[in-house]
């Protein structure tokens, strides 16, 4: 069966010791409630927050870089690699997220490469894919979320490929208090899980989380989460509190 997966992008918010509080609340709460088990929560946090996150046991949390750099090691002042990322005890990294493609010109060149370091360092990349309202009002979505998925993944072998999270984030509900219809989301999860299986087949594509995120909060991520295809959310905003993100893992669970 397939993961079900709440992961908190903080994106740049929360200071040191803020983000540790926001974290042990989460974590207090997994602890204390065995519903929450079938549910893997990760929390997606700055850099500066990775090491001290991870004196959380692995048991009920999972931690995630939102970026990492396209070369292994050398001269590239303020980025941080793969290699360092996994060394402060993280498991995942957040890659291609729209803000990182729109804000610091992030393409699939480049998306390919830290992908490729990711998984040679053994970190599992959430995969972020999304179209904007222009792309979708033109009815390219679908092609254009095809082509994201191709041509920065479809070079992985089976056995990497069965190691990454996709997060299907259309552009227009990120953070706009918009959200893709229960309708909407299936239809595109559904539409990715049919690439997955062209190129690898039904039984990986069937392996593969796809969460949904944009504008996800307590009071939509029911309807959200109750399709066959959206095994989870990557959760912006509503993360930054740790009972509107609790509410969301406890309605996943
Ligand atoms: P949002 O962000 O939940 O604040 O819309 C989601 C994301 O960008 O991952």
């Amino acid at each position: 069966m397939r993961k079900k997966i709440v992961a908190g992008n903080w994106k740049m918010n929360k200071t040191l010791e803020e983000g540790v509080q926001l974290a042990w609340e989460v974590n207090e709460f997994l602890k204390q409630n065995s519903t929450s088990k079938q549910v893997s929560v990760i929390l997606g946090v700055p850099f500066i927050h990775l090491a001290e996150l991870r004196k959380i046991p692995k048991k009920h949390i999972g931690i995630a870089a939102q970026n990492c750099a396209d070369e292994a090691s050398g001269a590239y002042t303020g980025e941080v690699s793969a290699s360092m990322i996994q060394s402060a005890g993280s498991e995942y990294v957040i890659l291609g997220h729209s803000e990182r493609r729109a804000y610091y010109g992030e393409n699939d060149e480049t998306l390919i490469k830290k992908v490729n370091l990711a998984l040679e360092n053994n970190l599992q990349p959430i995969f972020c894919i999304g179209e904007s309202l222009e792309d979708r009002n033109a009815n390219k979505h679908f092609d254009l979320i095809e082509q994201q998925i191709s041509k920065a993944l479809f070079h992985l072998s089976d056995t990497d490929f069965k190691k990454l999270i996709l997060a299907y984030e259309p552009i227009w509900a990120i953070g706009t208090g918009i959200t893709a219809t229960a309708e909407q989301a299936q239809e595109m999860h559904a539409f990715i899980r049919k690439t997955l299986s062209r190129k690898y087949g039904e039984s990986i594509a069937n392996q593969i989380s796809i969460l949904y995120g944009g504008s996800c909060n307590p009071s939509n991520a029911k309807e959200l989460f109750n399709n066959k295809d959206v095994d989870g959310g990557l959760i912006g905003g509503a993360s930054l509190n740790a009972e509107n993100f609790i509410q969301i893992i406890t309605t996943l669970s």
